[in-house]
């Protein structure tokens, strides 16, 4: 097969993880007989500092040229600390999501058996975890309007919209998601008290007739926040709004042992875009001690979810099982065995495919 692949390294240890990535999909390519061509853009801080906008018309193109998108992280220090910046690299991310319109992002929470006590949270309560989230990515508060300050600079405020259609595509992504998985669906809401939560909960409601194979269940994000990590494996897919769903993978990671760890795929549209849930971590960039197996496993929803690719998926996957088995990890992580560098992970990876 021939894939065009966009890399969008971003900030921070974006480019250091990226790098391990390429190598691995490279490899992939090699063993299974891909013709792979990767084209970089940027994006974030970044794109700031080389064009003054955190998503370029050029970088836009790119990815529309391409089959698939992998991206790295966003985010750098010397924005957060001035609340008055007027573009911030997150601005390109979000542009990103919803020019490309990529309005679900799907987070997997799994362990690894070789990181188990690795959690915080007791062996038996989180062996076997396997549920997924759907986050809505392309509304919610992060874009409603009316945004902003008065003009004192004395209230500051954002807005919460979600029209039906936007619940509707994203609940219906649920719905046939839980229907290749264990058939249960839970809506993560706050309808006691938002009214875009009733919304969503209402909209669920409506479609529950069309999927009587999947049982659906409505859930507060308290006690959801509450019972993932009390009881992980209550549940299968988890469908949510932009906010709640950005807190609740964060706090899903715990399960798994390391942030470092966890991929996403974000879909809606012809583009993919496959990115690791982490952030840019400015503390560790360039001193080749980040943990690049995140994008390592955004790569195999790549070959899973863009191209259908399931043996590649599966290649990569398992030469990550390996690489924790065997203790060829980063600091992050590693414990008896001395720690890799991110590079020689990578390389380490990329060589396992291969043999
Ligand atoms: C994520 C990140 C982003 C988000 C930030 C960097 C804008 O936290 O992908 O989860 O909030 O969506
Ligand atoms: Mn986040």
């Amino acid at each position: 097969m021939e894939m065009n692949i966009a890399l969008l390294p971003g900030d921070g240890i974006g480019p250091e993880v990226i790098e391990q990535a390429v190598k691995v999909v490279k490899a992939v390519g090699k063993k299974f007989g891909h013709t792979i061509t990767f084209k970089e853009a940027v994006v974030g801080a970044a794109a700031i500092d080389a064009t003054g906008n955190p998503y370029p018309d050029e970088t836009h193109e790119v990815c529309l040229q391409a089959d698939a998108v992998l991206f790295g992280a966003i985010g750098d220090p010397k924005y957060d600390n001035d609340p008055k910046a007027k573009v911030r690299p997150e601005q390109g991310l979000l542009a990103m999501r919803k020019k490309l319109g990529l309005f679900s992002n799907v987070r997997p929470t799994f362990t690894f058996p070789s990181l188990i006590h690795k959690s915080p949270l007791k062996k038996e309560r989180i062996e076997g975890t396997d549920f997924v989230f759907l986050r809505e990515l392309t509304g919610g508060i992060y874009f409603g309007e009316p945004r902003g300050r008065n003009e004192q600079g004395t209230k500051a405020f954002d807005t919460n919209v979600y029209t039906k259609e936007e619940i509707t595509r994203l609940a219906r992504m649920g719905f046939e998601f839980a229907q290749k998985r264990r058939k249960l669906l839970t809506c993560v809401d706050k309808a006691n008290v938002l009214a875009t939560s009733r919304l969503w909960r209402e909209t669920v409601q409506e479609l529950e007739p069309e999927y009587p194979d999947v049982k659906v269940e409505y859930e507060f994000v308290d006690a959801v926040a509450m019972r993932l990590i009390q009881w992980p494996k209550a549940y299968d897919v988890l469908i949510t709004e932009n906010l709640f769903g950005d807190i609740l993978t964060d706090e899903a990671s715990v399960i798994s042992g390391s942030m470092g760890l966890m991929p996403s795929a974000s879909l809606g549209s012809d583009v993919k875009l496959f990115e690791p849930i982490h952030g840019s971590y400015p503390q560790a960039a360039g001193k080749d001690i980040a943990n690049p197996l995140a994008t390592v496993l955004s790569a195999a929803m790549m070959f899973e979810y863009a191209f259908d690719l399931k043996d590649e998926a599966k290649a990569i996957s398992d030469v990550v099982n390996l690489s924790l088995a065997e203790g060829v990890v980063t600091e992050d992580i590693a414990e008896e065995s001395k720690p890799s560098k991110t590079s020689e992970v990578g390389d380490w990876l990329a060589e396992q495919i291969l043999k």
